[in-house]
């Protein structure tokens, strides 16, 4: 335990003991010469700061929960990283949770961050976890919805209109004169999935000449794809084109079509449309068109109304939607600039 106090290091460094904890919790609230200047006190001292007791004091720690459906999907990454960026403009940490689609993992990681007197949640839920959520919010722990809303609308959110991007997706294809289209995704409990098949849906609805089949996966993942790939390369009568629920589950796609349907050529026989835009997406041995969302501001607003709502518990739960954007490479147009 260190021996030297915030008094010393105020002494130290010719400031209040107040300065000391402003650049500690608040650095962007202190002149960048102040904040070096206290910096050079505690590491010339050699001070560690006492969590512990300043939890105790200000009854929450300095970290932020983010609880994601799969770390292993860049989509998550890119939101995680939005809001560690704006996080560390306050001094505060984002400690990761993966819920793997799992709802035990997800309720075990709200636990956590209740235990660790996190100042915020920020989650995308599998499951619904409203009272959970509320019992949170009732102990001084706000939460904001990521990239899904809560069916009652309690809590606020930041979200993409999903249901526009399917139909944005299906829509693309069938301007590329595609009329037999297969969506690859699932789980469908997975709201992000069932909103873009829902605006698939919505996109064929227009066209009598267009049919859409649905390919129902048990997680949006590379292997899940890769299989449904294999399935669709192995028909004689194959689709001409695929909408797949996220850019994963299109990478394993278009992986089984190159290599099981050696005869397959995306997209002059099949075209492939995707959904997150990762960077993996325009980096394919085809480079993948999709259906871009905003993940680093998804994160960013998220942990912005965060912050709002630590500072005002009582506020009315805002809902932000970001709307998505079509982004076309020559996974569905030959004749695609392959855009970055
Ligand atoms: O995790 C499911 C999907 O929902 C991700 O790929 C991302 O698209 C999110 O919106």
């Amino acid at each position: 335990m260190s021996t030297v106090s915030v008094k010393d290091v105020a002494q130290h460094a010719g400031v209040s003991v107040g300065t000391v904890s402003n650049v500690m919790n608040h650095p962007a609230k202190v002149a960048p010469a102040t904040v070096k200047k206290v910096q050079r006190a505690i590491e010339a001292l050699g001070f560690v700061r006492n969590d512990a007791a300043r939890q105790l004091r200000d009854g929450h720690s300095k970290t932020v929960g983010l609880v994601v459906l799969d770390v292993r999907n860049p989509f998550f990454t890119d939101v995680a990283r939005g809001a560690e960026t704006r996080a560390g403009k306050e001094g505060l940490s984002i400690i990761l949770g993966n819920s793997d689609e799992d709802p035990s993992r997800e309720l075990a990681y709200l636990d956590l961050f209740e235990q660790q007197r996190s100042h915020g949640v920020l989650i995308s839920p599998i499951g619904e976890i409203t009272p959970r959520l509320t019992a949170l919010r009732d102990r001084g722990i706000p939460a904001v919805l990521v990239d899904r809303a809560s069916p009652d609308r309690s809590f606020s959110s930041v979200t993409v209109d999903d249901v526009a991007g399917g139909r944005m997706a299906v829509k693309h294809l069938i301007a590329e004169g595609r009329t037999r289209i297969v969506f690859v995704g699932g789980p469908l409990s997975i709201h992000q999935v069932a909103d873009r098949l829902e605006g698939a849906r919505l996109a064929v609805r227009e066209h009598d000449d267009v049919t859409l089949e649905v390919i129902d996966l048990e997680s949006l993942s590379v292997i899940a794809g890769r299989k449904a790939g294999a399935s669709i390369a192995a028909r004689t009568e194959r689709p001409d084109a695929v909408f797949a629920a996220n850019d994963l589950v299109a990478m394993g796609v278009l992986q089984a079509l190159m290599l099981q349907g050696s005869d397959v050529r995306v997209p002059e026989d099949i075209a492939l449309i995707g959904y997150d835009d990762i960077d993996f997406a325009s980096a394919a041995v085809v480079p993948l068109s999709s259906i871009r969302q905003p993940a680093g501001m998804i994160g960013h607003t998220a942990l912005e109304i965060l912050l709002e709502e630590v500072e005002a518990p009582d506020m009315a739960a805002r809902h932000v939607v970001f709307q998505p954007e079509l982004v076309v490479r020559r996974s569905t147009s030959a004749s695609a600039i392959d855009s970055m």
